[in-house]
């Protein structure tokens, strides 16, 4: 069973500041659009509905599926798929993610986007690992930098577990008590 640190890295209240604040930007950005708000399942589920609604603008919202991790090693390739025929040719996209690491995920979410015939992409993160990355992305919203943590809570899980939690925890590996440094993901 794994653990998390109790003492949140981000708390609810923190993490609700900063959407407040990115949707401002991005409310500012996006005049005149009605943009496509693109969240990506599941982890970015929460921080999508909770951006969507601080927006304060006449929006769509759906949301694709990408899946590149087993457990907590990337396996370097990301497979996109729609969970209902979505047209975004000439739309405004915002790709909403909760994190992004090695970039795989949001590399491949981008090459999808284009073939799509999107007109505008934006992309917003909640959390950027840059220190992870291993393909080159451009991000136009980030919430938080984070370092090579392993976080849990607000969406983001580890094997289905912790994704309900309302704040940001870093994940506590067994094997850190012997020293064994940690691994990010
Ligand atoms: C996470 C996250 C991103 C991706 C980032 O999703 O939501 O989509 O990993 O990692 P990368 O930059 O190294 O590609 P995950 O595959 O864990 O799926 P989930 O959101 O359904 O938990």
């Amino acid at each position: 069973m794994m653990r998390i640190d109790p003492e949140p890295l981000l708390t609810a209240e923190q993490i609700a500041a900063r959407v407040r604040e990115l949707a401002a930007d991005i409310r500012r950005d996006l005049a005149g659009t009605r943009p496509l708000v693109l969240g990506v399942l599941k982890g970015a589920a929460f921080f999508t509905a909770d951006l969507a609604r601080a927006l304060d603008m006449d929006a769509e919202v759906n949301f694709i599926r990408a899946r590149s991790y087993a457990g907590t090693a990337s396996t370097g390739k990301a497979a996109v798929s729609e969970t209902e025929d979505l047209c975004l040719r000439g739309r405004t996209v915002l790709l909403v993610e909760d994190i992004v690491d090695t970039g795989t995920t949001l590399s491949a979410l981008r090459a999808w986007l284009s073939a799509a015939e999107a007109e505008t992409v934006r992309v917003c993160t909640l959390l950027d690992k840059p220190f992870r990355r291993t393909t080159p992305v451009t991000l136009d919203y980030a919430g938080f930098l984070v370092e090579n943590h392993f976080v849990v809570g607000y969406g983001l899980d580890y094997e289905e577990q912790f994704r309900t939690l309302p704040a940001l925890h870093v994940l506590k590996w067994p094997e850190e008590a012997s020293g064994r440094p940690s691994v990010g993901g």
